[in-house]
């Protein structure tokens, strides 16, 4: 099913740049999930006949295989829709736990380049209440742990820094985070929807106490993700209901899509070691050809350390919306985050770059799937737009 190196990946005439969006569920990961949905779609609730114990037997087996990739306890995770929702009842389920429990909400520190998922949760505590720091990053998307320390108050009660941007794909130093804050009594979650399945993540090597991930970003199904809260981490629910999850995310269990997200894993698990490299030969490819043929392209982002199969330019006095025209028909990638609402990335605005350079920007993401082909072809359409673009030509 998957192309061979000669043919590339083409999707419909169209070079697939766009994996950080989203990824193709894997063949083999569909074929995991098919008796799910055909002869086992027992209820994972039903203890009291075959069906369901055999669904509960398969959540089981799933919940092991992500818990022992992380390095984790089973009961420690949580299976939601995806990482917008882990995001949602790590930040709201701790915060509104300690607001409680600490008798009021506190101080809340975050970065202004992550994710809207955890973004918008962030400033609907603010509206109830909570104080909220948003670090700024440096030009080369990376914060510094002496900017965590600085903004750390005596009533700070969570901080949230993600693995890897899903913009310019820069890795934060999340483990030192975690020990700052360890040491503060701070409990330190992060997003790691697009860093889980790309890169080894460990959460006892992180040390953070609460991460999110989402089955989508690494060949798995859309819908599912999971919130992995270590033991002692309070949680509020954000739903009331069945009491499925340990009551923290009630709802009946989709059964064939958890099954999905631990082939996915095993399979992202299986080859990572090989496909980090080979994707990341590509991407230096990818940017070195593109700069040599377009000197006054710019990175956005360090290269190091930085996900393999990201890449973030801008193309300076080009305008946004003609290159992304130009594009269309032949190369699909994204002008920022996939989620956002056609705004100019903040993620890009954080880092420095003007309104005008974050509109003429593009992510490029590799997948499982992309070849030499893809990446020659990538460099051809896009440096023919570029120059075309920028000798005003249509
Ligand atoms: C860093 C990050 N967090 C969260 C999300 C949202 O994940 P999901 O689509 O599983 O809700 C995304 C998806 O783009 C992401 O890149």
């Amino acid at each position: 099913m998957l192309p061979t190196p000669a043919e590339g990946s083409l999707n419909n005439g169209v070079i697939n740049l766009d994996h950080q969006a989203t990824t193709p569920c894997h063949p083999a990961v569909i074929e995991a999930m098919e008796p799910w949905w055909r002869e086992q779609w027992g209820n994972a609730s039903s203890r009291q006949h075959r069906l369901g114990l055999t669904a509960a037997a398969a959540v089981s087996s799933a919940r092991n295989t992500l818990a022992d990739s992380l390095g984790v306890e089973s009961d420690e995770v949580i299976f939601t829709s995806g990482a917008t929702e882990a995001n949602n009842l790590a930040l709201l389920g701790h915060a509104r736990f300690r607001a409680r429990t600490a008798g009021g909400p506190g101080h809340l520190i975050s970065v202004a380049s992550e994710h809207h998922a955890v973004l918008d949760p962030l400033q609907q505590l603010r509206q109830e209440g909570f104080e909220l720091t948003l670090l700024t990053p440096r030009p080369d998307g990376l914060i510094e742990t002496t900017q965590l320390e600085q903004a750390i108050q005596p009533n700070t009660q969570l901080v949230s820094v993600m693995v890897a941007n899903n913009e310019i794909g820069v890795i934060q130093p999340v483990q030192e985070l975690s020990t700052i804050c360890r040491n503060h009594g701070i409990t330190m979650h992060t997003d790691a929807a697009q860093a889980y399945g790309h890169l080894p993540v460990n959460m006892q090597h992180l040390g953070c106490s609460l991460l999110s991930v989402s089955a989508h970003k690494f060949n798995g199904p859309k819908g599912i993700g999971a919130l992995v809260a270590r033991k002692g981490t309070g949680l509020d629910p954000l739903f009331w209901g069945g009491g499925q999850e340990q009551g923290l995310r009630p709802g009946t269990l989709p059964v064939p899509l958890i099954v999905g997200l631990a082939a996915a894993a095993t399979l992202a698990k299986a080859d990572q070691a090989a496909r980090l490299t080979r994707l990341g030969a590509l991407r230096d490819q990818l940017w070195h050809d593109l700069k040599q043929r377009n000197p006054g392209l710019l990175l956005n982002g360090t290269l190091h350390p930085r996900l393999a199969h990201n890449l973030n330019i801008t193309v300076p006095g080009i305008s946004g919306s003609r290159l992304q025209r130009a594009l269309k028909s032949q190369l699909a990638c994204s002008s920022g985050s996939a989620c956002s609402s056609g705004a100019p990335s903040h993620v890009l605005r954080a880092i420095g770059r003007s309104r005008t350079e974050a509109e003429a920007s593009l992510r490029l993401s590799l997948g499982r799937d992309t070849t030499a082909i893809d990446i020659e072809r990538a460099v051809a359409v896009l440096t023919e737009t570029i120059q075309a673009g920028a000798t005003g030509r249509p």
